[in-house]
């Protein structure tokens, strides 16, 4: 594989700064990017909308086929359809935020996910952000991050995101929220929430962004320096 075709793994807990940086760092390199938790938001979203149980893994994982990502404007896999409607801005409400542990826990729907994965990555030159990718769908990665911070710092980034008072109410709710999610991730019996041995974890905790990206570009090109030419 050459150095053009590099596939570079983000992993990390909820607001870990793994889609911003992902997306960033895949800017400066001139790759794609592609942001996996929509993919199992969209099949939550579908599922509740149906009246699908989201204990109900075969059923649940009978809806991925209807699920599809989408470029953005400047090119990011960032959108997410069914049957061509653009459905971004209904994942990220509430109830899907509460609802896709459960879905994310299902083996059926796992593995039918990790083969639409592995088909976006397969061309290379590519940034994918998730919980398992290092791990799981893409364990030969040529590159593999796994971005962390303190629950604290997680939930005061995502309250500011939102305009929100990083002490109010609706803070500390994001911040339970967040640990009940970190709880199911990491728990979960496949494909749980942790670095892969081979990965580089960063503890972003006092970490300016750009340090952050510049950091993931850094490992990047040294790793497509040291490949480059070498057919894999
Ligand atoms: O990154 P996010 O918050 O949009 O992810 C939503 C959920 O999807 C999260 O609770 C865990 C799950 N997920 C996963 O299990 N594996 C991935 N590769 C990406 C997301």
């Amino acid at each position: 594989m050459t150095q053009r075709a590099l596939r570079v793994a983000i992993d990390g807990p909820g607001s870990s700064g793994k889609s911003s940086v992902g997306m960033t760092a895949a800017a400066e390199l001139g790759y794609r990017y592609v942001d996996t938790g929509l993919l199992y938001r969209a099949v939550t979203w579908l599922a509740l909308r149906r009246g699908v149980r989201l204990d109900d893994g075969p059923a649940v994982a009978a809806l991925v086929p209807e699920v599809g990502l989408a470029a953005d404007d400047e090119g990011r896999l960032s959108r997410v359809r069914v049957a061509g409607r653009d459905i971004t801005r209904w994942v990220h409400g509430a109830t899907v935020d509460r609802s896709v542990s459960e879905a994310a826990r299902q083996p059926e729907v796992r593995d039918a996910l990790v083969g639409v994965q592995r088909h976006l990555a397969a061309a290379g030159e590519i940034v994918l952000v998730g919980r398992d990718i290092g791990t799981v769908v893409l364990p030969d990665a040529e590159v593999k991050v796994y971005l962390d911070a303190s629950v604290s710092e997680r939930a005061r980034r995502r309250a500011l995101e939102r305009g929100l008072d990083v002490d109010g109410p609706q803070a500390a709710e994001i911040r339970a929220d967040l640990e009940r999610r970190d709880a199911a991730d990491a728990g979960r019996a496949v494909a749980p929430l942790r670095p892969a041995s081979d990965a580089i974890t960063l503890h972003t905790d006092g970490m300016a962004f750009g340090a952050v990206v510049d950091r993931v570009v850094d490992l990047v090109r040294t790793r497509a320096g040291a490949t480059s030419g070498t057919p894999r």
